[in-house]
């Protein structure tokens, strides 16, 4: 499943530039954090590979990326419980209500909250190009980088406060994991 998911994330980020080297890095941490927590790391790692599918063109469906992204690998097949960690990556419910977007949302059941949380936990810990920041820099680049006006800027407002529990949560069991 990893090399597949890899490949396909491959295909459809590399083209994206600068995102690859995020999704990369995400990847990596995934592999970190599954193995300190003891989490299903086939399962973490090939959504974390799979998680920002969605913003590819030829994927563009309803313009959210995690339902863009989740429909794709639902239509072909991909295992189940990647399908909804894609879906619902990094709190995207916040933004489905923003969008409207919440009944697209619903045709993906929530995943299981530790994988939940651990792929919220690597992609809010991981820059746009890679690099490992902290949760506060991560939501404040995002911000500056939509702009307040747009939808995923109002989205890193409501979101920041369940955003930052979830990653904190991980950060304290990695500590007492070590
Ligand atoms: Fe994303």
């Amino acid at each position: 499943m990893l090399i597949s998911a890899r490949s396909e994330a491959r295909q459809f980020v590399e083209p994206l530039g600068r995102r690859w080297l995020h999704v990369q890095a995400v990847a990596d941490s995934a592999i970190g954090v599954a193995d300190k927590l003891g989490l299903d790391s086939e399962t973490l790692v090939a959504a974390a590979w799979l998680h920002d599918i969605g913003y590819a063109d030829e994927l563009r469906g309803t313009g959210f990326h995690p339902v863009d992204g989740a429909r794709y690998l639902r239509r072909t097949g991909w295992n189940e419980e990647v399908v909804r960690l894609v879906a619902h990556h990094s709190c995207s419910r916040f933004e489905a209500g923003l969008r409207g977007m919440s009944g697209a949302l619903g045709e993906f059941p929530r995943p299981s909250p530790d994988l939940e949380d651990a792929l919220c936990f690597c992609d809010m810990t991981t820059g746009p190009g890679g690099e490992r920041v902290t949760v506060v820099d991560r939501l404040a680049e995002i911000q500056a980088r939509y702009g307040e006006g747009d939808v995923v800027g109002r989205f890193v407002e409501v979101a920041r406060g369940d955003i930052v529990e979830t990653v904190r949560r991980i950060e304290d069991r990695l500590l007492t994991a070590e």
